[in-house]
């Protein structure tokens, strides 16, 4: 290996902090028949044959173009050159960039293996992105998008989606998924902010893991018929782009790189995660697809993870077209490769495996790289089970699309909308009233899914998810026809860009207020992902903020429902509200979900995942840092720094209320290898039986790198009749309250924590100071 170029590419990217670990456990157990076969597989491939398992195409290139009729064909020709002469291992993404039925796929994938059966005796590993449920598969269960999942606070709901996810996806025979989504939504104006767990590292971890069990069930040499690889994506830090903007340069630290994006990542994987797929984008200058440092040491050696690396889409190619550190094609391969790519999302064609064999034949990749990314492919193709059964009957698979599935997504959605405003108790909304129905969202279904539904952009939900309800439907459903008026006011150019609206007919709105009790405006934005959705402006559009304004005049209350993949700011219409309702983006059982929350046939107990901005220059998370948010000082350099936040993480209310008391510790004194235990009592004073996630946060009080003020340590969530108390257990590793230092390696210094839940503190004292001198803890 050209170790020269490796540790030149690692230093110019993060402070080196790891040394090869080699004694460490294995991250997956080793499965010692799997192994073997593996092994005496790899002796009898050719390089050709090896570098074939390492590519990864997009069935576009096996799409038969000469086709009259408009279903979807595979081309046996292209088939031919893909996977008989390039020996290809691996294909995504669905074709004709729309969902297919679990028939199609089957016989799809079925026609792929048997090719690649034949031709290798080795299966294809086909992968699609399947991130909020079922959601490329039509007839498929769509659970909420990551953030709605994040805002349950329930670990159950996140691992039954990702089950339920998992079986119908294994329905259609695919065995590989490109989620969960584990990033960390950090900066409103990101395009991807709907995707992952919100902004904290701990809920994403949590989450993280749920969805790997979700997914993959608990051996993870054993995936077995009903559940699918994982793949935790994308790695890592991709969350904070400097610009806002998708696949741009960020500048993350390494204290907040171990710390907080890792920390995920490293959860996952301790559940058994088979593959990782890396950050399009770049850290300091140097592209996530070339380094070293990341992708090698701290995922193979560190953690001895002996799972799959997968390039996002291009992203070889990118070091050398986008990026500019490599002069050609060729060297990007050998850049990547050697940081520790194992496969290449190409994906539209064939040259990678050309390059490859001669920079192996160059002596510029080693053999023994090689062979590690193919056992690596292989061994996981062996752990899905694909050698004994390549494809699956869809008939099976009974439970597909049914009333279990629906169930269980309804739930997810119910506990994921956030009550963030309820004055003079305007919610649950009267029975018999008159409703306006209004706003660009109010009769969409592209909107209540957001992107990766039914297509990349989300844009053909209305035509296939027109089985399903949208806000305007499930409104009607529940209140009965007579009772609702729909007016728009504002609606989204459907053939346009996401952004685009029509002219706007707000007087129409306006004077549909006149005959209603209520006004439901359904606002936010319409679907988008990845790139594409980049923003110029945080505000919510003008069109929508004048639609509420004209509403106001009316004097007539109304309820704010926000449906968006990012908190857009709308400081100028909160105060005209009377009820805000953070929907985000619940999926197809979304309106569902809020058609029984505002009557209060179910009760609210969602709680903000990220911080929602009240002002354009005040993105900030929870986890600041005390000088961002000062009181003013006295004297004559009296300046403050004001945090303007519209509604904080954490925050959401329900129609009943909580009270906390009794908060207590085991141990006030404590070192590092104890564990806390802290007790709360939780009581319902209200008159509804509600749900309460109860998080525990603690703020280290001095430390040797400026804290920050608080962070999220444990959270449990309970269900509480009228009256009821519950006294919750939190527990966290003292280890847990250390920090990542300036020269990179964690430590718990001496001193004292304050530890706070609900309107309970208390402090706990660390008696002595530990430095880890291993990467992870
Ligand atoms: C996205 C990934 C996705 C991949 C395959 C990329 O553009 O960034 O999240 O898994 O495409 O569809």
């Amino acid at each position: 290996m050209n170790k020269k170029l490796i540790l030149s590419f690692a230093l110019s990217g993060l402070v080196l902090t790891t040394t090869a670990q080699t004694s460490v456990v294995p991250a997956i157990p080793r499965d010692e028949k799997i192994e073997q076969k593996v092994e005496a597989l790899l002796k009898k491939m050719t390089l050709e044959e090896k570098i074939g398992q390492m590519t990864e195409l997009t069935i576009d290139v096996i799409t038969k173009r000469d086709n009259p009729s408009k279903e979807f064909q595979i081309d046996e020709a292209l088939l031919d050159t893909v996977i008989g002469k390039y020996k290809v291992g691996s294909i995504l993404n669905v074709p004709q960039g729309v969902a297919q039925s679990k028939e199609k796929w089957e016989e799809i994938i079925k026609k792929i293996q048997d090719k690649s059966m034949k031709v290798m005796g080795i299966p294809c590993i086909y992968g699609v992105d399947q991130i909020h449920g079922t959601t490329y598969t039509l007839g498929g269960t769509f659970f909420p998008q990551g953030i709605n999942m994040a805002a349950t606070f329930n670990r159950e709901l996140v691992r039954e989606g990702s089950r339920i996810s998992a079986y119908e996806t294994k329905a259609g025979s695919i065995p590989w998924t490109y989620a969960p989504v584990l990033d960390l939504a950090r900066d409103a104006r990101w395009p991807r902010h709907w995707e992952n767990y919100g902004e904290d590292c701990f809920v994403n971890a949590e989450m993280g893991r749920e969805s790997v069990l979700g997914f993959q069930g608990g051996d993870p040499n054993n995936i077995g018929k009903q559940h699918v690889a994982a793949c935790i994506k994308h790695y890592m830090g991709y969350g904070v782009p400097v610009s806002g903007k998708d696949r741009t340069p960020s500048s993350i630290t390494v204290q907040d790189m171990r710390e907080k994006h890792f920390a995920p990542f490293l959860e996952g994987i301790k559940a058994g995660a088979l593959s990782v797929m890396v950050n399009s984008a770049m850290n300091n200058g140097l592209p996530f697809h070339a380094n070293y440092e990341l992708l090698t040491q701290w995922l193979k050696e560190d953690l001895n993870w002996d799972g799959l690396i997968v390039t996002d889409w291009a992203d070889i190619n990118n070091l050398y077209t986008r990026d500019k550190i490599a002069s050609s094609k060729k060297e990007a391969i050998k850049i990547a490769i050697n940081a520790g790519i194992d496969m290449s999302m190409v994906p539209y064609e064939w040259s990678f495996c050309t390059y490859l064999k001669e920079l192996v034949d160059e002596g510029e990749v080693p053999m023994s790289r090689i062979d590690d990314a193919v056992r690596r492919v292989l061994r996981m193709k062996y752990r899905l089970g694909l050698f004994d059964t390549p494809a699956y009957n869809h008939k099976d698979f009974p439970l597909f699309g049914g009333k279990e599935h629906a169930a269980a997504a309804l739930r997810a959605a119910e506990e994921s909308l956030v009550l963030l405003k309820n004055t003079d108790g305007i919610l649950p909304l009267v029975p018999g009233k008159k409703l306006l129905i209004t706003g660009p969202n109010a009769n969409s279904m592209r909107t209540l899914n957001g992107g990766w539904s039914y297509s990349w952009q989300g844009d053909k939900a209305d035509e296939c998810a027109a089985d399903y309800n949208t806000i305007l439907k499930s409104f009607t459903n529940k209140f009965g026809a007579s009772n609702i008026i729909y007016e728009p006011g504002v609606s989204y150019k459907q053939d346009g860009a996401w952004w685009e609206e029509n002219t706007p007919e707000i007087d129409k709105a306006v004077a549909a207020a006149a005959n209603a009790d209520y006004i439901i405006a359904c606002i936010g934005e319409n679907s988008y992902c990845e790139t594409p959705g980049n923003l110029t402006n945080l505000f919510l559009s003008k069109n929508q903020l004048d639609l509420v304004k004209a509403l106001a005049t009316t004097g007539k209350p109304i309820v704010l429902v926000l449906n968006e993949g990012r908190p857009r700011i709308i400081n100028e219409i909160e105060p005209l509200a009377k009820a805000v309702v953070n929907a985000m983006l619940p999926g197809n059982y979304g309106a569902d979900a809020l058609a029984n929350l505002l009557p209060g046939d179910a009760n609210f107990s969602g709680k903000m995942p990220y911080t929602y901005p009240r002002d354009i220059n005040s993105l900030f998370t929870y986890d600041y840092k005390p000088c961002e948010d000062l009181e003013k000082m006295q004297g004559a350099y009296d300046y403050d720094a004001v945090m303007s936040v519209q509604w904080a993480f954490g925050y959401g209310l329900s129609y009943t209320t909580y009270a906390y008391s009794n908060l207590r510790v085991d141990k006030p004194e404590f070192a590092a290898n104890d564990v806390l235990t802290f007790t709360v009592d939780v009581k319902n004073t209200g008159n509804r039986i509600g749900k309460e996630s109860v998080l525990l946060f603690s703020s280290d009080l001095i430390a040797s790198l400026t804290p920050d003020v608080r962070r999220l340590r444990a959270f449990e969530k309970v269900e509480l009749r009228p009256g009821e108390t519950k006294t919750v257990t939190l527990k966290v590793k003292a280890s847990d309250l250390a920090f990542v230092g300036y020269d990179g390696k964690w430590i718990l210094e001496k001193g004292d924590f304050r530890i706070q839940t609900g309107n309970q503190t208390l402090n706990v004292t660390c008696t002595d100071t530990k430095k880890w001198n291993t990467p992870n803890k």
